[in-house]
């Protein structure tokens, strides 16, 4: 992504906002009146493939390329060393091209030295670029973005879209870290997730639609030339429920994070209580930063915490793992979806 492009992205999301429907209204969780827990002893910690995490939220990719964003990239990762949530840089490759703006990206890693730090790029990286984000970071875990139709309304976006699976293989084989592959927002279907698994895809993302919009974002920038894919992909309900479906049939284990329109505690419980392992917020996040500030985001992040501890309390789950073993009701679109596409 070229340089300005990436203020004007931030720009747009923070004035677009969330665009619309989660999916998660047709997820009904459970209550349970006898659930014989104690508040204090719910714990947060989840595993997303090898990595243990503090809390089942992360900040999920958003910035890097310029001075502008090296504050935006400064000031979420203070929020993240307050709060111990794991965060990922937005899309590196302009660093790789440009060594010059790569503190923008290293200001993560540099105001927290100690925590998870998550390097990003697309799906048209070679190993050798993988392995220098990585570096560029120390990164613990690479994500690769999948962006298709993003990169198809933008008039200078990419076109060409073969091979991709085959270097997201070679990534994940031949690079040191475990990799990740996430959507942007347009989310994902059962086919395209078995073709993940088959490449040993063990971290995904399924960055569902009902938040931050590309498809919005890239018309907004220049008048609503393509304005009827503004409602292109899945929702983030359906995308999980779908990608749940695939691990079921390929019988492997593959953690799942939910990202797409989330910011309430209810949404990352549902999607836990689904089966993600974790659950990624940007555009809300970003909107808390850039109008309140920093500490009203590690407020919010605290107050997700409590929240999310309270919800587990009444439904009688103790830990992350024990969200999913606990029964939901799927109603409404996901649910018609569901049986349209004869996910049980
Ligand atoms: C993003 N996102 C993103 N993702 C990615 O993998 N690489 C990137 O460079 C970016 N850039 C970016 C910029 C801005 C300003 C935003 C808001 C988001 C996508 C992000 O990680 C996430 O998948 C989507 O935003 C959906 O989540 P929310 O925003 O609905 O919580």
């Amino acid at each position: 992504m070229r340089i300005p492009r990436k203020l004007e992205h931030v720009h747009h999301a923070l004035q677009l906002g969330p665009g619309g429907n989660n999916g998660f209204g047709g997820v009904k969780l459970l209550p349970n009146c006898l659930p014989d827990i104690s508040s204090d002893q719910i714990a947060l910690k989840s595993r997303i493939g090898e990595l243990t995490l503090s809390s089942p939220i992360i900040i999920n990719a958003m910035t890097g390329g310029a001075n502008e964003t090296e504050e935006i990239n400064r000031e979420l990762a203070i929020a993240a060393r307050e709060t111990g949530l794991a965060m990922a840089v937005g899309s590196q490759m302009s660093a790789i091209k440009n060594p010059e703006v790569a503190s923008s990206y290293q200001i993560v890693r540099k105001v927290n030295p100690n925590g998870l730090v998550f390097g990003n790029l697309g799906s048209e990286a070679t190993v050798e670029q993988a392995e220098r984000a990585v570096e560029m970071l120390r990164a613990d875990a690479l994500q690769i973005h999948l962006n298709v139709m993003q990169e198809l309304i933008m008039p200078e976006g990419d076109r060409h879209f073969t091979g991709m699976l085959e270097r997201i293989g070679a990534i994940v084989r031949q690079t040191g870290v475990p990799v990740m592959v996430k959507e942007v927002g347009f989310g994902m279907v059962r086919e395209s997730v078995e073709s993940l698994i088959s490449i040993g895809v063990k971290m995904i993302d399924v960055g569902g639609a009902g938040g931050t919009n590309f498809a919005a974002i890239e018309n907004a920038r220049r008048g609503q030339p393509m304005g009827w894919l503004n409602d292109w992909g899945c929702n983030t309900a359906i995308s999980l429920l779908e990608a749940i479906e695939a691990i079921h049939r390929a019988n492997t284990d593959v953690s799942l994070l939910a990202t797409g329109g989330i910011s309430h505690a209810v949404d990352v419980c549902k999607a836990l209580t689904l089966g993600a392992s974790a659950v990624g917020i940007a555009g809300a996040f970003l909107k808390v930063q850039r109008t309140k500030g920093t500490a009203a985001l590690i407020e919010t992040v605290a107050a997700m915490h409590d929240e999310l501890r309270l919800l587990m309390t009444a439904m009688g789950a103790g830990s992350i793992g024990a969200l999913r073993t606990k029964p939901v009701v799927i109603v409404g679109e996901p649910e018609r979806w569901c049986s349209a596409r004869g996910i049980s």
